[in-house]
């Protein structure tokens, strides 16, 4: 009696056992899939987080203005210049006025304050760079900063000497960069 009992609930544990293995797949793959879509590719690959959330992407990407718009004393200077807030502000006294982050670029237009804009780039100590020599030869920004157009968050690097050389080698440029580019 006992025994045929037994064996008729046989079945119905294994159903049972099937269903749970079933959900408890499941609510894995939705942890899984919600971690790897929301929390890893943004930790794993962004750059640094900025005063206020400047976006390359927005502006010369999907907006289309030139880096020589913002970036003005690049090729005429040995220092390209970061945008001050009047700049931002001539757009932006009329583009999403009332946007948080534009109300900070107002903040420190009203307290004379410069934005302090993390620096991602860098080069060795005593290294010197022109970018003037380079953008006459029509060296596009890319081909040092990478895709910049395509980026909310600049990811910087610091440049070492391989690259420069690399390039110097392959376009004729100056070799001796003992004398041309230390000081
Ligand atoms: C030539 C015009 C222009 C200039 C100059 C400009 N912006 Fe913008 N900005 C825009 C436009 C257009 C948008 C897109 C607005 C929208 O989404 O409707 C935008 C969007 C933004 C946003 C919204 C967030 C986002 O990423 O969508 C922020 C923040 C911002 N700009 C900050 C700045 C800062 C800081 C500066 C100065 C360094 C600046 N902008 C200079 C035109 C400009
Ligand atoms: C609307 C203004 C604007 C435009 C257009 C713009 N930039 Fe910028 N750029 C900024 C601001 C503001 C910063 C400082 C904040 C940051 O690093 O995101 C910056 C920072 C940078 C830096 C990092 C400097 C450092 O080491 O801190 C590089 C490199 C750069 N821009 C290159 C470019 C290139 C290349 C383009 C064109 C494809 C471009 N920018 C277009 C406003 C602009
Ligand atoms: C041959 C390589 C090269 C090219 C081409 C180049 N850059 Fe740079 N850029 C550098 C290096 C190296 C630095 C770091 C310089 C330093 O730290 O003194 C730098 C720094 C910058 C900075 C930050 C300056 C600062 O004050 O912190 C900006 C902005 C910038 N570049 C914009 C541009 C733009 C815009 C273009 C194109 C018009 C461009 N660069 C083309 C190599 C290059
Ligand atoms: C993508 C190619 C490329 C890269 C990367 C590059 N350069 Fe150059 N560089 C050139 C070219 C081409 C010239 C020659 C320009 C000319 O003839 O006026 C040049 C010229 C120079 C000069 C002037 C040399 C002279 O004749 O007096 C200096 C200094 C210099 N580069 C430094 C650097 C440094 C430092 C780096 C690395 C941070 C670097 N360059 C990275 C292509 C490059």
């Amino acid at each position: 009696m006992t025994a045929l009992a037994d064996q008729k609930n046989e079945p119905r544990k294994a159903g049972k056992n099937a269903l749970l293995i079933f959900w408890m797949g499941l609510i894995f793959v939705f942890v899984a899939g919600f971690l790897i879509f929301f929390y890893i590719p943004p930790a794993a690959d962004i750059g640094a987080a900025q005063p206020i959330a400047f976006s390359h992407r927005v502006h010369a990407g999907i907006k289309n203005i030139q880096c020589q718009f913002c970036h003005s004393y690049v090729g005429r200077s040995s220092f390209p210049g970061i945008p001050p807030v009047e700049k931002c502000l001539y757009c932006h006294k009329y583009v999403i006025a009332n946007h948080p982050e534009i109300q900070k670029e107002h903040m420190y237009f009203n307290t004379k304050t410069p934005t302090p804009w993390k620096k991602v780039f860098y080069l060795p100590e005593h290294v010197f760079f022109n970018h003037q020599r380079h953008i006459k030869k029509d060296i596009a920004c890319q081909e040092c900063h990478g895709p910049v157009e395509t980026m909310d968050r600049l990811k910087g690097k610091k440049f070492k000497m391989g690259f420069c050389i690399t390039c110097h080698k392959a376009r004729g440029a100056n070799l001796d960069c003992w004398l041309a580019c230390h000081n």
